[in-house]
């Protein structure tokens, strides 16, 4: 969640203030973001939420200077490997890292070496962002595009924060081999205590502003992993009597997220479950396509990214709703330079376009991409 040290000025004129909070001020901020499209209509969602942030920054006063790099599969196409070093050194010398989408089926054979994928994860653990935050709110406008009933869907508001740089992703080894003419494949679900415990600790400092409830997912009745997470989440509830903590094994998190969703503030877990159970959240949110996410570390630059993938399937056709990405932008805002008001602008906006009905073919709607970009620049400044 590191500053933009330097290049942040303080003070300023006092027409351009704008205050943050009684102790804080930024005016003038000049930022560098990395901005990794990546594949598919990863490329074309970044473009917009580019459009917002420049619009964001003319209006508010800030210079937000870009570095345009590959990852994924035209990363593999251009060099060879999902993520260049040189490519990862310039999203640590960013202020913030804004990606889009990897993956496409020019790349996807199982055999193969190389992987978009891997350009994700290396990314991940290369800036060391070990929380993935994944908010999730149903909008009352929208309850028609989920599949569940309306009055399932009252009242949700609630936010997983997944472990991103652990568990079975990296836990070695991991392997395939070949043992008396049969064939093995290993995964290795590991966690040591110090990373178990700072998502936890993270996970309690985000409920503090929110509801007070966090609901710590595992599978404590089968692995011990979990039963060390559980163990740990309970020595941590103790010294934070204001929270509620509850214990909910992954199969029934699973159901409830369906069956009861209102139920739930904050979601703690780990890599694999959260990875599953946001693809399953973002129904409640009516379409894939509205979800963002923030990935953060103990310093260094955060990583913002749609929780949806590259779309193959309508890649190209410039119909995809760029609106996870442009929240995406907004929690880059808030996270990594501290513009909390300008966080909040753009979600606004995009609140206000929603109300008034635009929407993408995801949402039943017929706006281009850069239409629905187009309805929330407009809301931007109301
Ligand atoms: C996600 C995606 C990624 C993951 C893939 C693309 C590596 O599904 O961000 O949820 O599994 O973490
Ligand atoms: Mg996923």
């Amino acid at each position: 969640m590191g500053r933009p040290g330097d290049s942040v000025k303080r003070g300023g004129s006092p027409g351009q203030l704008v205050a943050r909070s009684p102790f804080e001020v930024e005016v003038n901020l000049k930022a560098k973001l990395a901005l990794l499209p990546g594949d598919g209509i990863g490329v074309e969602v970044v473009r917009e939420a580019v459009r917002v942030l420049d619009a964001v920054a003319a209006q508010f006063g800030h210079t937000f200077e870009y570095a345009e790099r590959l990852i994924g599969g035209s990363s593999i196409d251009a060099y060879g490997t999902a993520l260049t070093d040189e490519t990862l050194a310039d999203c640590r010398a960013s202020d913030g890292v804004l990606l889009g989408a990897v993956g496409g089926p020019k790349w996807d054979d199982p055999q193969a070496r190389v992987r978009p994928e891997q350009g994700i994860l290396a990314l991940r653990k290369g800036l060391q962002v070990f929380a993935n935050l994944r908010p999730v709110r149903a909008h009352p406008a929208l309850a028609d595009a989920s599949p569940l009933r309306p009055e399932k869907l009252v009242g949700v508001d609630l936010i997983v924060v997944r472990e991103l740089t652990g568990g079975l992703y990296f836990g070695q080894p991991k392997k395939r081999e070949f043992v008396n003419g049969r064939e093995r494949a290993v995964d290795t679900l590991e966690y040591w205590d110090f990373e178990v415990q700072r998502i936890l600790e993270l996970a309690f400092r985000l409920a503090q502003d929110r509801r007070r409830k966090v609901t710590s997912v595992d599978k404590a009745n089968i692995l011990e992993s979990s039963r060390l997470w559980r163990q740990m989440a309970m020595r941590l509830a103790a010294e934070h009597e204001n929270l509620q903590l509850e214990h909910m094994l992954v199969d029934t998190a699973a159901m409830r997220l369906v069956a009861n969703p209102a139920g739930f503030d904050v979601i703690v877990t780990e890599n694999m479950f959260g990875d599953i159970l946001t693809d399953e959240a973002a129904v409640l949110a009516g379409s894939m396509g509205l979800l963002p996410s923030a990935s953060l570390g103990d310093g260094g630059p955060g990583l913002y990214e749609p929780i949806h993938g590259s779309a193959p399937d309508i890649a190209g056709r410039g119909i995809a709703n760029p609106l996870g990405t442009i929240l995406s932008a907004a929690l880059l805002l808030r996270y990594s330079l501290r513009l909390t008001t300008e966080a909040a602008a753009i979600e606004q906006a995009v609140d206000r376009a929603i109300q008034a009905g635009c929407r993408t073919a995801d949402l039943g709607g017929a706006l281009t991409t850069a239409q629905m970009t187009d309805e929330v620049l407009a809301r931007l400044r109301g």
